[in-house]
């Protein structure tokens, strides 16, 4: 017989599966709370866009834009990718929909995967997801960049998860990055014997991302480099100052880390990181910073600023699962175990009560004995069964036995349908 192939994942890629979606839901769930409780609101974007758009704002020499990348050419020859991060996005949404006319400034978040064709290991995949926020319009009080990492911390402390470190930095701003960058340049050059080809070559192409390396031998010479922080023309050293008394009055905690010059190239002033334990190398949650220049530079009004982040909710998961404190979530509740002709109508319609009143209700399609029955609910996790056999169905009465210790009372529908609401909100389930 002629073998069929089977499919698998695409390498990189991976399913979400119920044992872990629910924890997922619940992650995402309580992250929109919290966006919604600082005045975020979602915007809902397209998982492409024309490559233009991501090479103009991530920059054409970034990793991420230069190697990473799915594209490909649309019927009509332009081309496309899948989107690697969503702040381009966002922008152009800002753009095309003139949002600057709206009043203040926009509070957007966003929900989804992302597409990187990185080397797949723990923590990195090439379809990751992120949960970001961005924030666009004619501020760029250092306040919105606390108010920013406050959120964070407020959220990443509901997520339980609690072995978090923030890193901040200032990466300061056209008028001051380009003569710093041109004198980390010289004085890369004549070290240039003894980094390794990465860096090597980014001396050239992108001098900052060399800060960026983690290869042991370049550690020693990366320290000694100069150091943009004592660069900063006067206005970005005050607002990165501002920034910190800021996150001080808020009581976040900090550590300033100066060689933390990010992947993208639309960065200005305040970048950030934050960390989890847990994860290995790839142990970076969160990243993001401010990028006052990125809506002109793509066509857009001259002055609107941005600040922003993106969570990697893989790697929050993660880092959650392998010692943070994930969340005792609802199961089911209730498994009916009916037998007889009579029960079955019965069945069907206390399910629906059941379940209208918020109750999560298994009725198996086809009846059992009592014994295979109540073992199936064991297995599927019911914290319940509830036994609807003829003396049940004569009587008009229920039998709920709680299976963790095989307690049960027989009862009537009203008193079980109290009984089961008043546990629910015990569970909050
Ligand atoms: P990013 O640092 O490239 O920033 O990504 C943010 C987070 O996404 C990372 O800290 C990491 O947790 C996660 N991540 C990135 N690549 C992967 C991957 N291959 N597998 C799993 N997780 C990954 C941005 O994307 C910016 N758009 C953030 C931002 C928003 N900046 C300003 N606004």
């Amino acid at each position: 017989m002629e073998s069929r192939k089977q499919f698998r994942a695409i390498k990189g890629t991976r399913d979400i599966l119920p044992a872990e979606s629910a924890l997922w839901d619940w992650f995402e769930q309580t992250a929109r709370e919290v966006l919604a409780s600082y005045n975020f609101r979602e915007i809902r974007l397209p998982i492409f866009e024309e490559t233009e758009l991501f090479a103009r704002s991530i920059g054409s020499d970034t990793d991420v834009v230069g190697k990473e990348m799915y594209t490909f050419d649309d019927r009509d020859e332009s081309s496309i990718s899948l989107r690697p991060e969503a702040t381009a996005s966002v922008c152009r949404a800002y753009i095309e929909h003139g949002m600057h006319l709206l009043p203040g400034n926009q509070k957007l978040y966003y929900v989804g995967p992302m597409f990187r064709r990185e080397r797949p290991q723990k923590g990195r995949y090439r379809q990751f997801y992120q949960i970001g926020a961005e924030v666009l319009g004619p501020s760029d009080a250092p306040a919105i960049d606390a108010e920013i990492l406050e959120m964070l911390l407020v959220l990443f402390g509901h997520e339980g998860l609690m072995n978090t470190t923030l890193y901040v930095n200032s990466v300061g701003c056209q008028q001051c990055r380009p003569e710093y960058v041109e004198r980390l340049r010289e004085e890369l050059r004549t070290v240039k014997d003894k980094l390794g080809p990465d860096s090597q070559r980014r001396i050239e192409t992108n001098p900052l991302r060399v800060l960026d390396s983690k290869l042991p031998e370049e550690q020693a010479l990366i320290e000694k480099l100069p150091r943009l922080v004592d660069h900063l023309c006067a206005a970005c050293r005050q607002h990165f100052s501002e920034l910190k008394d800021e996150l001080r009055l808020r009581e976040i905690c900090f550590e300033e880390s100066w060689r933390l010059v990010r992947g993208l190239d639309y960065y200005t002033r305040t970048t950030f990181e934050v960390t989890a334990t847990g994860l290995g190398s790839q142990n970076a949650i969160c990243g993001g910073g401010r990028y006052d220049g990125l809506v002109e530079l793509l066509g857009g009004r001259a002055g609107v600023k941005g600040i922003g982040f993106a969570i990697g909710t893989d790697r929050a998961i993660l880092s959650i699962q392998e010692g943070g404190h994930p969340p005792a979530l609802p199961g089911l509740s209730v498994f009916i175990a009916r037998m007889g002709t009579r029960a079955y109508p019965i069945a069907v319609n206390i399910a629906k009560k059941l379940r209208a009143s918020g109750l999560v209700v298994e009725l198996p399609p086809e009846e059992t004995n009592l014994r295979k029955a109540l073992g199936l609910a064991d297995k599927l996790g019911a914290r319940y069964g509830l036994i609807i056999g003829e003396d049940e169905a004569a009587s008009g009465t229920f039998t709920l036995k709680r299976l963790a210790d095989a307690d049960q009372k027989r009862l009537s529908e009203s008193e079980l349908l109290e009984f089961l609401e008043s546990e629910r909100r015990g569970l909050g389930a």
